[in-house]
C-alpha cells in the first residue's frame, strides 16, 4: 500500500501543466468503439481510471494499441462480445458508458451495475429510462444490466434530474439511432461537449451539447477521425486551491479558463488573486484568506468535484463558512480525517458548517475517494509538521503524476510503500 507523507508549509511556486480531461476521456474512450475504423485519441490522462477503462475495451475484442503514455489507438471492428464484465465495472464506474456504445452501435449490451467512488447512492436510472425511450428492452439481472433493441428509434427525452452520465450515455446510442432525438435538461459540463464533439469529428450528428437542449440525428455508421481531449478542469482547480492554501503564487497551464470561472470566482471571493491568460490561469494568494458560501451545482455552477478542496481553504479562512452539496449526498466523508488536522466543521445534513482555523496540524489520513484525496493532500501542503495519506490509490484513479507535479512547485511530498520510508523522508526534512 502506498502513501504520501508530506511536509507542510512550503508556498507552492511556479508553472504547472494540466492533462487531459478524465471524465471527457472516459466517454470519448467507449465512444471510440463505435466506428470499425480506428481512432486515434490524444492528450490522454494516465491515470488508473483509463488503464481500467482501456482493458474493459480489449476485453471485449476491440484492437487498443497504447502509441504512448497519452496517445492511444483504437479499433472497434474485432468486437466480438458485447458483455463488460463486473472486474471493471466495480474499479470504473465509467466503463457504463459502454452500455451506451454498445447499445448504439450492436442494439446490444450486457453491463454490470456499477460501483465506484463511495459519494453516496449513485442511481443509473435516468441513462436506463433514456435506452427505453429510444426502443431498448432493458432488464436487470444477476447483477448485470442487458440491454437490446430490434433498432432504436430517436424520440424526446426529459431527464428529470441533470445527469452528466445519463446525457453522455444517451447520446450515444442516440448517435446511431434512427432519427431525431432530443434530450431535454441535459447536463452542460465542458466534457459533455467535447464527447459530443469527439462523436461529431466521427460523423455524428448532435447539435447544442454545451446548452440544456440537445439535438441529434442518427447515422448508420460513425469513421475514424484522429482528436485531441480537452484539459481537465478538475485537475487545474486543485492546483489552483494547492497554491491558495498554501499561499503561494502558481500558474496553472494548458488549461481553458472559462470552464474554471465557477472556481476562479471562489478565490476571488476568498481574497486571492487570480490572473487568466488565453490557455493559462495565475493563482497568487499572498493575504489571509475570508469566509464564504459554497453551493455545488450542475456546469456552470460550482462542481462537486472541487467540493472537498474548496472545503480545506475555507477551513484555513477567518470566519465562518458554508459548504453545501446538492449533488451527492455522501460527499462529506473527508471530514472526520480533516478534523484530526485541527479543522472546526460540522456537517448538518447536507451543510458543512466550517469555522476557519489558524493553521492544519499534520496528522496521519486516509483518502476517502478520490477528490476528498487531493484534498488532504493540499490540507497537508498548508498545515505545520508531516501529514502521511493512506489509500491513494484512489488520489491515482484521477491525478496524473501528482506528487511530482506538487514537487516541481517547491512541495516537499514523497510517495511512499513503508514505515522505513516515512522514517527516512521524516529525518531528511526536519
Ligand atoms: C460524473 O458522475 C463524474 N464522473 C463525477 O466525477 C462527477 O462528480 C459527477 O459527474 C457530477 O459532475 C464521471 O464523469 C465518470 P451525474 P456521474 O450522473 O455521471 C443523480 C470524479 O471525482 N442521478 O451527473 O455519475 C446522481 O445521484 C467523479 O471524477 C440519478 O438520480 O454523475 C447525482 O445526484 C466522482 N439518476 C446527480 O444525478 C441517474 O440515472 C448527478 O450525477 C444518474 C444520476
Amino acid at each position: 500500500m502506498e502513501q504520501y507523507v508530506i511536509k507542510g508549509g512550503n508556498p507552492l511556486v511556479g508553472e504547472v501543466e494540466i492533462g487531459g480531461a478524465k471524465n471527457a476521456a472516459l466517454a470519448i474512450l467507449a465512444a471510440s468503439i463505435m466506428a470499425d475504423e480506428t481512432i486515434t485519441i490524444d492528450n490522454l490522462p494516465n491515470v488508473r481510471d483509463i488503464n481500467v477503462l482501456l482493458g474493459a475495451i480489449e476485453g471485449i475484442g476491440a484492437v487498443v494499441e497504447r502509441i504512448d503514455a497519452h496517445t492511444v489507438k483504437i479499433n472497434g471492428s474485432t468486437i466480438s462480445g458485447m458483455t463488460v464484465d463486473y472486474e471493471y465495472i466495480k474499479k470504473i464506474r465509467a466503463s457504463y458508458y459502454l452500455l451506451g456504445a454498445l447499445l448504439g452501435k450492436y442494439k446490444k449490451a450486457e453491463v454490470a451495475l456499477p460501483g465506484g467512488c463511495d459519494i453516496g447512492s449513485r442511481p443509473i436510472d435516468l441513462h436506463l429510462k433514456g435506452f427505453r425511450a429510444l426502443g431498448a428492452r432493458v432488464d436487470i439481472q444477476h447483477g448485470l444490466i442487458a440491454a437490446e433493441a430490434d433498432h432504436l428509434k430517436g424520440t424526446h427525452i426529459y431527464l428529470d434530474k441533470v445527469s452528466v452520465g445519463a446525457t453522455i450515455n444517451i447520446m450515444m446510442a442516440a448517435a446511431m439511432a434512427e432519427g431525431k432525438t432530443i434530450i431535454e435538461n441535459a447536463a452542460k459540463e465542458p466534457h459533455v461537449v467535447d464527447v459530443a464533439n469527439f462523436l461529431n469529428s466521427m460523423g455524428a450528428g448532435i447539435r447544442g451539447a454545451g446548452t440544456d437542449v440537445i439535438r441529434i440525428v442518427g447515422v448508420e455508421k460513425l469513421h475514424k477521425t484522429e482528436y485531441s481531449i480537452i484539459p481537465d478542469q478538475i485537475e487545474a482547480g486543485t492546483f489552483m486551491f494547492a497554491a491558495a492554501a498554501t499561499r503561494g503564487d502558481v500558474t496553472v497551464k494548458n488549461v481553458i479558463p472559462k470552464h474554471l470561472e465557477a472556481t476562479t470566482a471562489k478565490l476571488l471571493e476568498v481574497g486571492c488573486e487570480v490572473e487568466e491568460f488565453d490557455d493559462a490561469v495565475r493563482v497568487v494568494c499572498a493575504k489571509p484568506m475570508h469566509h464564504t458560501q459554497v453551493t455545488t451545482l450542475p456546469y456552470p455552477g460550482f462542481p462537486t468535484d472541487m467540493q472537498p478542496q474548496m472545503a480545506v481553504i475555507l477551513g484555513i479562512a477567518d470566519g465562518t463558512s458554508t459548504v453545501t452539496e446538492s449533488i451527492f449526498e455522501n460527499r462529506f466523508k473527508y471530514v472526520d480525517e480533516l478534523t484530526r488536522m485541527g479543522a472546526n466543521i460540522k456537517v448538518e445534513s447536507n451543510i458543512a458548517i466550517i469555522t476557519g482555523v489558524e493553521k492544519y496540524t499534520g496528522a496521519r489520513v486516509s483518502a476517502p475517494d478520490l477528490r476528498a484525496g487531493a484534498a488532504l493532500v493540499i490540507a497537508g501542503l498548508a498545515a505545520e509538521g508531516i501529514t502521511i495519506v493512506d489509500d491513494i490509490y484512489y488520489i491515482e484513479r484521477g491525478y496524473e503524476n501528482f506528487e511530482e507535479k506538487l514537487a516541481s512547485l517547491g512541495a516537499q511530498i514523497e510517495k511512499v510503500s513503508s514505515e522505513k520510508e516515512i522514517q527516512k523522508f521524516t529525518l531528511k526534512v526536519s
